[in-house]
């Protein structure tokens, strides 16, 4: 099939990339210049594993071309994707500017029958949004049907997960509309929901809100472990292995970030006060969020009598592992935090330490945790990259000028750290330091 796809971003670039292994032709449409030379040639502006050597083959064998005009992509495609993105506007809904402004260019491009897709997360009631501007600007209703494709892919295995969806929601207004794109993910061979647009756009923010929701409530029961005594571990393996609760995402930690959690529960928040409902729930889980870091620095900075003159050694800046994505990440909170209360900051990412170092020059940046060590007051572990599940703790302790081990992501065993001659203090475990 003749496909484009409106917006390089995690979602455009790995969706493009994905339908052009898959067989199909496909354009990436985008307004970067910069970023459709560095596509062409083969290279992927994101760091997402998988991702460039497809980019690469598909392009090779000419099936993935890029372009910055959304009309000329729109006038050979028998199939429009929108994934551009939405992010939250001052009172946390999602901004729907550029969906808009891409609606009236691809009703420009419209000359034969065309399936618009919404693949950005948009609020309910989206598809009619953009079904109205593409009519107003003169296109027969009878020549484009909207449909709504939520995306569901992590950062870090957007790949595996764009071919492996666990389902794939397909909103349309009648079956005849959902068929282009049944035929388009036929070859994936996994299940298909087929919904109406509405349920479709709301199933995207439903189950990112639950997802963060599980978190919140594990971070939250790691509070009551702390007090008295129990292990969040052991909690949460035993309400995970009820099948109607499952494992997944029951990780207590320092809390969620990232391009999707923050902004889809504030957009569903949003969407709920619209309709006249207080979603307390939805708002409990963003709290929750909001105070989990801050009372993990509390406990650290009663450690250390405050954080004035100490220096506090940062392991990842990412939002979470395998990304160099720091939107949301913790670590902006940690910084902002001991900057604000008069620490420094040395740091090491394995991948994000450029895109930190743009928003606070005075941060000093590393090139191995054990540098970061080198005479810190105290060492927190932002983000669970594999690498730092296997340092030598014991070196890493020998560094500092006061071994202390604050784990915000539960990845070492406590009585190791201690061996290794740290005092460690992890989420929801009593004691320690
Ligand atoms: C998420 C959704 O999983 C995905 O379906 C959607 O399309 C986009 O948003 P992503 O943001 O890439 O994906 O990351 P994810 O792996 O879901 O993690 C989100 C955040 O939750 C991270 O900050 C992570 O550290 C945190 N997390 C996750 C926990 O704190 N505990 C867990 O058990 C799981």
């Amino acid at each position: 099939m003749k496909i484009a796809v409106i917006g390089t971003g995690y979602v455009g670039l790995v969706t493009g990339a994905v339908l052009a292994h898959l067989g199909n032709n496909v354009i990436c449409v985008d307004q970067d210049q910069a970023k459709l030379r560095l596509i062409a040639s083969g290279k992927s502006p994101i760091y997402e594993p998988g991702l460039e050597e497809i980019l690469q083959r598909t392009i090779t064998e000419g099936l993935l071309t890029v372009s910055n005009s959304i009309q000329d992509a729109v006038k050979v495609s028998e199939i429009v994707f929108i994934a551009v993105g939405t992010p939250p506007a001052a009172d946390g809904s999602p901004d729907m500017s550029a969906v808009k402004t891409v609606a009236s260019e691809i009703a420009k491009g419209i000359h034969h029958f065309t399936v618009i897709v919404n693949k950005s997360t948009v609020p309910v009631g989206s598809g009619d949004l953009v079904a109205n501007i593409i009519t107003e600007l003169g296109v027969k209703r009878t020549q484009f049907e909207v449909v709504s494709n939520p995306e569901f892919l992590r950062e870090g295995s957007a790949v595996r997960d764009t071919m492996e969806p666990d389902r794939i929601v397909i909103g349309a207004s009648s079956p005849e509309a959902a068929q282009p794109l049944i035929d388009l993910y036929r070859p994936l061979d996994r299940p298909i929901l087929i919904t109406d647009v509405n349920s479709a756009e709301l199933i995207k923010y439903a189950s990112n809100s639950f997802l963060a929701m599980k978190i919140s409530f594990i971070n939250a029961m790691s509070i009551l472990c702390e007090e008295c005594g129990a292990n969040i571990a052991d909690v949460s393996k035993g309400i995970g292995s009820d099948s109607r609760i499952g494992p997944a995402f029951l990780q207590a930690g320092l809390g969620w970030g990232g391009s999707c959690f923050p902004k889809d529960v504030t957009g569903l928040l949003a969407t709920a006060k619209q309709m006249g409902y207080h979603f307390e729930l939805l708002q409990s889980v963003w709290d929750i969020n909001q105070q989990q870091t801050h009372r993990f620095l509390d406990r650290l900075s009663k450690e250390l009598g405050g954080f004035k003159e100490k220096t506090i050694g940062l392991l990842g800046l990412a939002f979470k592992p395998n990304t160099d994505d720091i939107r949301d990440a913790k670590s902006l909170t940690i910084i902002d935090r001991i900057f604000k209360e008069g620490g420094s900051i040395r740091a090491y990412d394995p991948a994000a330490s450029q895109h930190v170092l743009k928003l606070y020059s005075q941060l000093d940046i590393k090139t191995s945790p054990y540098a970061v060590a080198e005479g810190a007051d105290a060492l927190i572990l932002v983000t669970e990259w594999n690498e730092f599940k296997q340092m030598d703790l014991a070196r890493l302790a020998k560094v500092m000028k006061n071994p202390l081990l604050f784990d915000g992501r539960r990845v070492y065993d406590p009585e190791l750290a201690q061996r290794a001659g740290f005092r460690y203090f992890t989420i929801g475990l009593k004691g320690s330091p």
